[in-house]
């Protein structure tokens, strides 16, 4: 069966951004509107304290927002964290949930990732669930069997009849400037794209799989070809807006 997933090319800005970098989005929103039509859907992630102004400022030129991460609940006692129902308060339509800097610096199990999705779903906002091996694990051959362990518990079932994204970002890849080979990213996006079947059925079909970790403008239009690569999750590369153009560009 062939199913045609939309692709999206998703920006996550991390702890980069103040107010200033609006200059960035609004230079990228200049590309997007004068060039020809992107091919992607486009998003930003760009840190809460951001969210709201990247939203009113991309509402003209089609871009996007995201959140980084939201909480499990939607409101009570919980100091510094955000509610999903904020994001989506403040104009953001996705939410990066389980990146793997969250789950190493705040140790997020598979089960509070999953949460986290639900809330995001139930906030009527689209959950970006990040999975992803660390180095010693491909090394050890068990890149696969992680990252579908990461799956099963990462994504809810609520994925059956609400979009979620699925991102593969192999923790060795980011930030370093390496990537895996054409070859390994499409044995990793086949195995979570089976995963998925298996799991949903044709639904699965329809699930997009992003490929994250050092995606560049060099090598954006080889990793976004590879079968079962709908788009990417784009960290470094997100905060210059030429760099990211031409990544989109490459859809
Ligand atoms: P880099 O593109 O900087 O490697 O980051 C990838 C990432 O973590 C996106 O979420």
């Amino acid at each position: 069966m062939t199913t045609t997933i939309s692709p999206l090319i998703a920006g996550n800005w991390k702890m980069n951004g103040t107010r200033a970098s609006l200059d960035e989005l609004s230079s990228l929103a200049t590309m997007l509107t004068t060039g020809a039509a992107p091919r992607a859907i486009v998003v930003i992630c760009p840190p809460a304290t951001m969210v709201a102004a990247a939203a009113r400022q991309g509402a003209t030129s089609g871009i996007l927002v995201g959140g980084q991460d939201c909480h499990t609940e939607g409101s009570g006692a919980h100091t510094g964290d955000i509610a999903a129902g904020m994001l989506a308060d403040a104009g953001a339509q996705y939410v990066i949930v389980g990146h793997s800097e969250r789950r190493a610096d705040h140790g997020e199990t598979d089960d509070q990732v999953r949460r986290k999705a639900m809330a995001a779903i139930g906030a009527g906002l689209k959950p970006i669930i990040c999975v992803g091996e660390t180095e010693g694990q491909r090394d050890a051959g068990e890149a696969e069997a992680v990252v579908k362990e990461q799956l099963a518990g990462s994504v809810p079932d609520a994925a059956e009849n609400h979009e979620v994204n699925i991102a593969y970002e192999p923790i060795w890849a980011i930030g370093t400037g390496r990537t895996p080979t054409s070859e390994e990213i499409a044995a990793m996006h086949a195995a979570i794209r089976n995963s998925l079947v298996e799991r949903f059925g044709e639904r699965g079909m329809d699930i997009r799989i992003l490929y994250g970790g050092s995606l560049k403008p060099q090598n954006a239009r080889e990793i976004l070809s590879v079968e079962n690569v709908n788009g990417g999750l784009v960290g470094g590369a997100s905060l210059l807006a030429n760099d990211f153009y031409t990544i989109i560009s490459a859809v």
